[in-house]
Formats: C-alpha cells, sequence, structure tokens
C-alpha cells in the first residue's frame, strides 16, 4: 500500500485506476484505526476495485479546550492495519495541504438544521468543520463511493445531506457500528477510559438496549424514557451530556405515528465523551 501526502500524487494514482475504469471507495478517518474502521475498508473491498483511506486529524471539528492536541497519533501502526485489509492508497495530507489559507479563513460547509443540534449544540462549530474537511475530501480523491460508521449518526446525516446538497456524484454508504463483547461501541476515544472506566462504559449500549425495547414493547411516552435512562447513566458513573429518542429520517422530534426512530447518546466519562445510538423500527400497535 502506497502512502501519499499531496493532491497531486493522490491524483495522479486516482486518475490511473479511473482510466482502467476502476470504482474508487474513500474512507476519511482521522487515523488510530480500530477494527470498526478496517470493517469500513474490508466493506469497500467489497463495493469498489480500489480503496482509498485518508488519515487527517483535522483541527477545524475540535473545539476550544477538546482534545486536539492530544488524540492519539498512531501512524506507523494504522499502515500496518490498513496493509492487512488490502487498503490501497494512503492519503496523510499535511494540515498546510488542507487548509493553504489556514483554517480561519477557509471557506466553510454548513448544513442548517441537522449541524446545530444534539452534538452540534454541545461541540459549537464541529459539523461545519466536518462537512468542510469532507468535501474538501471528497473533491481531492473524486470517489464513486464513501463509507462512514453508523456510530456517529448525526455525522452520517450530515454528511449524506452535504453530498446530495452539493450534488456530489458519489454514494454515501453508512456501515453499522462495530462492538465489543460486552455492547461498547468500537471508538478511538476509548482508549481514554481508565481500567475502571473501561469496567463501566458499557452501561451506555445497556441503557441505549433498554430504551428500545421499551420503545418497542409500546411504551411512547418519550420524555419519561429520556429521564429513567439519564438517571441510569448517572447512576453508572457518567455525565449525560444528552439522551434522547428521534426520528431516524432528519433527527426532528417524534410525533405521534412516527415509526423510524433512532435512540442518540453522549455522555461523559470520566475525560472520555461517548457517542452511541440505537435505531428502533417501531411495530404497528393495536388502538
Ligand atoms: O469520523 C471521523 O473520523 C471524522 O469526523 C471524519 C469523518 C474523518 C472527518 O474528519
Amino acid at each position: 500500500m502506497e502512502t501519499v501526502s499531496t493532491i497531486e500524487s493522490l491524483r495522479r494514482q486516482v486518475a490511473a485506476w479511473r482510466s482502467g475504469n476502476e470504482r474508487i471507495a474513500f474512507v476519511p478517518t482521522m487515523g488510530n484505526l480500530h477494527v470498526g474502521h478496517l470493517e469500513l475498508v474490508k466493506r469497500a473491498r467489497e463495493q469498489a476495485d480500489r480503496c482509498v483511506v485518508s488519515i487527517f486529524v483535522n483541527p477545524m471539528q475540535f473545539g476550544e479546550g477538546e482534545d486536539f492536541g492530544s488524540y492519539p497519533r498512531t501512524l506507523e501502526a494504522d499502515r500496518e492495519k490498513l496493509s492487512s485489509v488490502d487498503a490501497d492508497l494512503l492519503f496523510t495530507p499535511p494540515v498546510e495541504v488542507v487548509y493553504p489559507p489556514g483554517k480561519t479563513e477557509q471557506t466553510r460547509v454548513e448544513v442548517p438544521g441537522l449541524s446545530d443540534i444534539l452534538c452540534g449544540s454541545s461541540r459549537a462549530g464541529h459539523f461545519v468543520g466536518v462537512a468542510t474537511v469532507v468535501c474538501k475530501l471528497f473533491n481531492m480523491v473524486q470517489p464513486d463511493l464513501a463509507l462512514f460508521g453508523e456510530k456517529d449518526f448525526q455525522q452520517l446525516m450530515v454528511l449524506r445531506r452535504m453530498a446530495t446538497d452539493l450534488c456530489f456524484p458519489l454514494e454515501v454508504i453508512g456501515v453499522p457500528t462495530v462492538r465489543e463483547k460486552d455492547g461498547l461501541a468500537l471508538s478511538s476515544r476509548n482508549g481514554y477510559l481508565t481500567p475502571q472506566e473501561r469496567t463501566q462504559a458499557p452501561a451506555l449500549y445497556e441503557t441505549l438496549k433498554l430504551t428500545s425495547d421499551a420503545l418497542m414493547s409500546g411504551e411512547r411516552d418519550y420524555d419519561s424514557l429520556e429521564f429513567r435512562a439519564q438517571k441510569r447513566l448517572v447512576a453508572a458513573g457518567f455525565r449525560p451530556d444528552y439522551f434522547t429518542v428521534r426520528r431516524a429520517a432528519d433527527l426532528g422530534l417524534p410525533e405521534a405515528g412516527d415509526r423510524n426512530l433512532v435512540i442518540l447518546a453522549a455522555a461523559y466519562l470520566g475525560k472520555a465523551r461517548l457517542i452511541d445510538n440505537m435505531t428502533a423500527f417501531l411495530p404497528l400497535m393495536e388502538a
């Protein structure tokens, strides 16, 4: 697997594949790869002839006081993992290549409505940073398809909408969350957990599951479900940011008759801010 750091060398390689009519998949990442990322590459390899992976810790999506400086950078280990799943090309642009004028002078991409709620409300500017960098990466790579993990459900929705609104000729594919045996969703930020916190962490998944089970068995008092879930998380040692039941199609508040729902949660455990979600397609209830 070759590694390139400039747009010119990236485009040269992609153009060569394209001239042979090859279909190109793209997996954008911030590195510190885990099995969830490798699953994205495996799916990409099933659906395309070539897979490009980027590793770029994007300063524009981190707020003041967030973990940009301490975000784990593990390039050598990442490279080995990517080779083991047959990624074709690794793109590791330095910050000057992605933001030549500096990130404050950069043209920005904003997806209204979806960007400023939930994670976007507690992390101001986060989704503008995500949408802007992914838009730029899409233009650099020009893939036929791009794959993202469903763990970042809101991010996936923001990026799908961006791709549609800006007429990118590509397909955005969501890949199911990979979990540890005890249910904890794989995330680079799990590395921030102490051994003690790691034993508490599955409570997030368990609480989503309990809420989903309650919805599936007919409970519709969302306020009460959310209140009980937050209480449970606090008892397990979390500091919840939000725990909410939303419509899966647009993250709006569910109304009577909505059946395609998603439960979304973000909560701090020690230094780690963990997010997770679970979709629930409600059965038709008898009147
Ligand atoms: O999910 C991530 O790792 C990042 O938000 C992404 C999509 C690579 C953009 O920096």
